[in-house]
C-alpha cells in the first residue's frame, strides 16, 4: 500500500539483507528476460556500504544458481578524481572487490569514470561517458544509494537537475561520512566525477537502496518538495523509481 504521503513507492524490508535479495532476484529476473532475447542488459552501478550486500547477492546468484552476466553491461555513477585507479579507495577496486572479480562480465562491457583523465580533457571524457551510455541503448536497471546529505551519486546538494556526467566539488559532509575509507580527512579528495542528474533519469527503472541511520533524509527525499538542495528529491519525478529501505 502507498502511504498518502509518499510521492515515490517504497518497499519496506525487515533487514537490509532481505531488502538485497529482492533487488537482486529483480535484476537476475531482468538479466534473464534480456538474455532470452538476445539482448544486451545495461545496469547502472552504485558504490558505497549500501550495495555491498546487493553485490553478495549477485555473486552469489552467480556461483551457485548459474545466474550469467555475459549479456551485461555496466555503467558507474562515480569516482573519486584524481585517483589512481587501482589505489584501494577507488571505486574501481570496490566494484572489482565486490562483484566484477567474482562473476562472469565481460571486462569490456565495464565502464567506471576514470579517476586519471587528463584534467585538460576531462570535458571530452565526460561528455563520452554520456554518450557510451546512450550508444549502449541506456541504462535498463539504475540502483543508486543516497548520501546523508541526499545525494545520489556524487550529485550534491545544489546540482542542477539538468546536470550531465561532470566534475563536482565533493560537500564536506560527503568527505567526512567516506573518511572511513582515508583514515584521515585530509586525505579524502576533494573533487570528484559523477554522472549528471539528467543523466541518472533517464535510467529506464530506478531503484534506490537507504539502509540505517538514513530515515531522516529518505523521508524528506519521498514525502518533501523536489528540490535541487535535496538532490534525491528529484526522483519523485521518475516514473518507475522504487525507494527500498
Ligand atoms: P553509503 O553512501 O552507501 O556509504 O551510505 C551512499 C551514498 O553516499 O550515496
Amino acid at each position: 500500500m502507498i502511504d498518502a504521503f509518499e510521492k515515490v513507492p517504497v518497499q519496506i524490508f525487515p533487514s537490509p539483507k532481505e531488502g538485497s535479495a529482492f533487488v537482486a532476484s529483480e535484476i537476475a529476473t531482468l538479466i534473464k528476460s534480456k538474455a532470452a532475447k538476445n539482448e544486451t542488459c545495461v545496469l547502472g552501478l552504485a558504490t558505497g556500504s549500501t550495495p555491498i550486500k546487493l553485490y553478495q547477492e549477485l555473486v552469489r546468484l552467480h556461483k551457485e544458481e548459474g545466474l550469467s552476466f555475459k549479456n551485461v553491461v555496466t555503467f558507474n555513477l562515480d569516482e573519486y578524481f584524481p585517483i589512481e585507479q587501482d589505489a584501494p579507495q577507488s571505486y574501481w577496486s570496490f566494484m572489482h572487490k565486490h562483484l566484477f572479480n567474482h562473476i562472469d562480465i565481460d571486462p569490456k562491457n565495464i565502464h567506471i569514470p576514470s579517476g586519471k583523465w587528463p584534467k585538460e580533457d576531462i570535458k571530452k571524457h565526460c561528455a563520452e561517458y554520456d554518450a557510451a551510455i546512450i550508444k549502449a541503448g541506456g541504462i535498463d536497471l539504475q540502483i543508486l544509494g543516497i548520501g546523508g546529505n541526499g545525494h545520489i551519486g556524487f550529485n550534491e546538494p545544489g546540482s542542477s537537475f539538468h546536470s550531465k556526467t561532470r566534475v563536482i566539488h565533493l560537500d564536506q559532509l560527503t568527505r567526512m561520512a567516506n573518511v572511513y575509507e582515508w583514515h584521515d580527512l585530509n586525505k579524502v579528495p576533494k573533487l570528484a566525477i559523477t554522472v549528471g542528474i539528467s543523466s541518472i533519469m533517464k535510467a529506464k527503472k530506478i531503484v534506490l537502496l537507504a539502509w540505517g541511520n538514513k530515515a531522516d533524509i529518505v523521508a524528506k527525499a519521498v514525502e518533501g518538495d523536489v528540490t535541487e538542495q535535496l538532490p534525491a528529491s528529484v526522483l519523485q519525478n521518475h516514473d518507475d523509481c522504487t525507494f527500498v529501505i
